[in-house]
């Protein structure tokens, strides 16, 4: 066996994840290969969040079936199968199906290989509780930025959400292991760091906070720090403090907010309301002006009427949000909104439309308003005679390749906004 092949679904958390696996497969000699057709190992990365990216996977597989090379071994793990029904209702009906693992298993991918090469005898492990903790040496990309987990797991359990159910309770990494990851990253060249988490903010090893573990990453070096996910809950005062000092974080911060209907807020079990929310986002906003905001916004949720819809139109129209991400409501089965009353998928799609259309018109003037300014771009990639980097606050700026190269931090002027598209030109 020499290839492997990797198809990921889902969040960064996964896609950070995948670069583990690659690391797994790479510690075993085998190298990443870009047709799934040249595969000896192929894994399939999947994610439930949502029932489209569960559709998704078992349509691919049934694609693949066919595609893949005789003897090559078809691996499927993470947030579906960790769903023990899905894990067997998926093996019945792809019997070409090697293994599936979990969520809390996939650093014994290796292992498992191993097994079902010498066996030949399929594999369906599904732990349900995180057993020990392994971390590897992920295979990155060579790009600029690089993911680094600071925790595993959720303890929120908001009512429409399945990832504690597949993730399992918080678990926090130590600071010093962290501080390492991302030192050795900035020696090998990364020039940004996110921080992953499914709740940031609850960051807690020892006595030390989310917070306090930014502290210790204000290396006295040229980077940019950037976070996710914050849940508004427990975003806080000092964290807001902690942004406007910094010298590496970068002026961007994805809250998000799901819905502005305090009915809906209460029944999704956020524990804030629209009113906490807002005056979070005004504090940030007053210590760090150029802040870029993001959200996530599901429009559907069980019971939401017109009324409660019409308050998050008005909240994203009242935060002004720099980018959006928008979902529709998806029943997923064990968590308790599943049980509640559904609201059927016309409304819920003419919901989402109004949404997108008016956080487009919010886009555009939001990025209309950069025109002139001089900001700092981090070039991520130079292609075709272009150049592509965000700014502080996260935008995407494009600008002509001249004399600038990936990684590099730039002074940009502005010089235009089409459809929210910004391009820049670099400031001698
Ligand atoms: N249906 C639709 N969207 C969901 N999300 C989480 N669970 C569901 C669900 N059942 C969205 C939330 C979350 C984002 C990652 O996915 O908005 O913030
Ligand atoms: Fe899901 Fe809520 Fe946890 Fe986010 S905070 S992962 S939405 S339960």
């Amino acid at each position: 066996m020499s290839s492997f092949y990797i198809q990921t679904y889902g969040c960064q958390m996964n896609v950070h994840e995948s670069e583990k696996i690659a690391g797994i497969l790479r510690d075993r000699g085998l190298t990443a290969c870009d047709d799934v057709r040249d595969a000896d190992i192929i894994v399939f990365n999947t994610c439930c969040v949502r029932e489209t990216a569960e559709t998704r996977v078992l349509g691919h597989l049934g694609r693949i079936k066919s595609m893949k090379k005789p003897g090559a071994v078809l691996a499927v793990c993470g947030c579906m199968t960790q769903r023990r029904e899905a894990a067997e209702a998926l093996c019945k009906r792809c019997p070409f199906v090697d293994i599936a693992v979990g969520t809390f298993n996939i650093h014994m991918l290796g292992e498992y290989i191993d097994m079902f090469s010498a066996t030949g005898e399929r594999i369906i492990e599904v732990w349900d509780e995180p057993r020990e903790a392994r971390e590897g040496k992920p295979l990155r990309d060579g790009g600029v930025n690089a993911w680094v987990n600071i925790m595993y797991g959720c303890n929120n359990f908001c009512t429409y959400c399945i990832v504690p159910y597949v993730r399992g309770r918080e678990r926090c990494r130590p600071i010093d292991d962290i501080v390492r990851d991302v030192e050795e990253l900035l020696d090998s060249g990364k020039k940004q760091i996110t921080l992953l988490g499914q709740n940031v903010n609850s960051y807690k090893y020892k006595d030390k906070t989310f917070a306090d573990l930014l502290g210790y990453l204000e290396l006295d070096r040229k980077y940019r720090l950037k976070f996710m996910t914050s849940h508004p809950k427990d975003f806080s005062p000092a964290l807001a403090e902690r942004i406007a000092q910094s010298k590496v974080l970068s002026h961007n911060l994805h809250l998000p907010v799901q819905s502005g209907s305090d009915r809906i807020l209460a029944a999704m079990n956020r524990h804030y309301t629209r009113s906490d929310y807002l005056s979070k986002v005004e504090s940030v906003r007053k210590l760090v002006p150029d802040i870029g905001l993001s959200s996530d916004i599901m429009v559907g949720f069980p019971t939401e009427t017109e009324a409660d819809f019409a308050d998050t139109l008005e909240l994203v129209e009242r935060v002004e949000y720099n980018n959006l991400f928008t979902f529709i409501y998806s029943r997923r089965s064990g968590t308790p909104a599943a049980e509640m009353p559904q609201l059927d998928y016309k409304t819920k799609q003419a919901r989402i439309d109004r949404l997108i259309k008016k956080q487009f018109e919010i886009s555009k003037s939001v990025a209309d308003r950069a025109v002139g300014q001089t900001v700092e771009v981090l070039i991520a990639e130079v292609k075709d005679g272009k150049a592509f980097g965000k700014t502080e606050s996260d935008a995407a700026v494009t600008l002509g390749a001249d004399g600038v190269e990936q990684g590099e931090f730039v002074k940009v002027k502005i010089v235009s906004s089409v459809n929210a598209n910004l391009t820049g030109e670099v400031v001698k």
